[in-house]
């Protein structure tokens, strides 16, 4: 008698189904904010330089992670192509972080290394001329833009003081001297090549 009350009363219903589902759901999530491994960095991990934490920007602006994710699941066809599966300890001081879904191009987590800077400076410039059938766009500004580290300091001190992570006085006090004078091109290739670092 009383299931099939509530069975009929739709408002009911749906109030039980949402206290079902946020039981699930918590009893998911919440063991997530307290473990070790998902919220402490691997051993491992250093933060970005300067250079990487201007080619990140570079990255994000120009919409890279709209067709490349950075995310490696722990499925077979996957580890054998790209490597060692993600890691939540790799990301940890990554805000935001750019785990994507959409793949148009390859998984980027563990690009680092595997190309040299003068492979990607010439793909960026124009993918056609290494990988004849690339749908990628070309990105040449990156090669004439300079950084003028107006504002790295300040970012990297934004990363000290709320993500926690581990910036040196030195580290700040010299990030625009770092950046200063470079190209977008070597900031985005610097950025590029450290990616995947903490299991390489
Ligand atoms: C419109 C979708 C698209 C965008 C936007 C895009 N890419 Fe790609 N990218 C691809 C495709 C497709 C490939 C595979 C063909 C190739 O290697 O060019 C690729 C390949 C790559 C590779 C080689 C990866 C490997 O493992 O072989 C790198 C590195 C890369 N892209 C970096 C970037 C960067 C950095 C940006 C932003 C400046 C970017 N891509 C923007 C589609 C895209």
């Amino acid at each position: 008698m009383k299931h099939e009350f509530i069975e009929k009363n739709v408002g009911l219903l749906a109030i039980f189904i949402i206290i079902a589902i946020s039981f699930g759901g918590l009893a998911q999530i919440t063991p997530l904010i307290f473990q070790k491994e998902t919220n402490e960095p691997v051993d491992t991990l250093r933060p970005y330089t300067a250079l990487e934490m201007e080619g990140r920007d570079i990255y994000i602006r120009e919409g890279c992670h709209v067709c490349h994710s950075q995310m490696i699941r722990p499925f077979r066809a996957e580890t054998e192509r790209y490597g060692h599966y993600s890691m939540a300890g790799e990301h940890v001081w990554e805000h935001p972080f750019l785990w994507g879904s959409k793949r148009t191009g390859p998984d980027l987590a563990r690009v680092g290394g595997r190309y040299s800077d003068a492979w990607h400076e010439v793909h960026l410039l124009n993918p056609r001329d290494v990988v004849p059938q690339s749908n990628m766009p070309g990105f040449p500004w990156l090669a004439t833009n300079l950084l003028t580290g107006e504002d790295t300091a300040a970012k990297l001190s934004i990363f000290k003081d709320h993500f926690s992570v581990p910036y040196t006085e030195d580290d700040i006090a010299g990030a625009k001297a770092a950046v200063e004078g470079k190209t977008e091109m070597q900031a985005l290739i610097a950025y590029l090549q450290s990616l995947g670092h903490a299991f390489k």
